[in-house]
């Protein structure tokens, strides 16, 4: 049996988001093994962050070049080792707690007591798969998927279905459902979405089918389709995202940095099939937008 590595990166903890983003869009499994606040290596320089992760890929080399040409700058130290025991709930406990995505919707940990001021709470048990709800590129797509919601139920239709391509642990798809979303579909390249968004779903009692087939294999036409992942895999999708997308629906793009969208944009609308009324967002550096087609 091949022995599992662990390669640990260190990062100026201002890179942060950006490499957890880039580890998740690749599909690979990672973990912040430690940051300033955490404290657990002596060894960490100040405003570093230390990630690991566990190339998925046969060759190791060929996960760590694509990695790196994903990421925006290189890693400051690299260490390989063999994958040992981590116990990931004290370190989650340490660093994920319930906060606000949206005015009316937080997203926390089962082990603490969620916030009565917000109409909806989304229970994520954090594990391998992206989205514990506070990077920004999930925000973004919530609180756009929150509006169309709205949007719907104003215009009468009330439990439109909605398409989480890139559901990671399901915290966009299982927020929908709970603020009123029919059938929900997620899909995902990474097998180890299914059993997390399962257990996701059992602790927010809000049912979402997940598959991890390729987007052009996945049947169906809906309301509301969400992508958060890179912005060359949303150009990949692009036909694809625009043929999931049902006539008169909305589809919410996420996950392209800010100074990346004014190129990104034209290019992904110069490949649909149709036109489609654009808003745009950004925040902490990162860009989202809602096209929402008349046809
Ligand atoms: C940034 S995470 C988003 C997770 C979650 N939806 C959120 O908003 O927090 C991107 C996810 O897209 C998945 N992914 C990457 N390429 C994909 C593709 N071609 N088709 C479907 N999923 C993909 C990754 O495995 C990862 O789970």
């Amino acid at each position: 049996m091949k022995q599992l590595i662990e390669i640990r990166l260190r990062f100026p903890a201002s890179e942060i988001e950006a490499a957890e983003f880039a580890y998740a869009s690749a599909g690979q499994a990672f973990a912040v093994l430690d940051e300033p606040e955490l404290g657990l290596s002596p060894d960490l320089p100040p405003g570093t962050v230390e990630l690991a992760f566990w190339p998925q890929e046969d060759s190791e080399e060929e996960a760590i070049l694509e990695l790196e040409e994903r990421l925006p700058r290189r890693a400051l130290s690299m260490v390989r080792a063999r994958a040992g025991k981590v116990d990931w709930v004290e370190r989650w406990k340490k660093y994920f707690h319930w906060e606000k995505v949206t005015p009316s919707l937080a997203v926390g940990p089962p082990w603490e007591p969620a916030p009565q001021d917000v109409t909806w709470r989304v229970m994520i048990s954090p594990g391998e798969a992206f989205g514990t709800g506070n990077h920004a590129t999930t925000r973004l797509c919530m609180g756009m998927a929150q509006e169309a919601l709205a949007a719907f139920a104003a215009k009468g239709e009330p439990a439109p279905s909605v398409l989480d391509v890139g559901c990671g642990s399901g915290v966009l798809g299982i927020a929908c459902r709970l603020i009123g979303a029919g059938r929900v579909l997620g899909t995902d390249i990474d097998e180890l979405v299914l059993d997390e968004c399962a257990r996701n779903c059992l602790l927010n009692d809000a049912p979402m089918e997940v598959v991890t087939d390729p987007l052009d294999q996945v049947p169906g036409r809906f309301q509301l389709v969400l992508a958060n992942i890179l912005p060359n895999t949303l150009k990949t999708l692009a036909s694809e995202l625009d043929r999931h997308t049902a006539p008169g629906g909305v589809l919410v793009l996420s996950g392209v940095p800010e100074n990346a969208a004014a190129s990104f944009l034209p290019s992904f609308l110069a490949m649909l099939s149709r036109p489609a009324t654009v808003t745009q967002r950004v925040l902490d550096t990162w860009w989202a937008a809602t096209l929402t087609f008349d046809r």
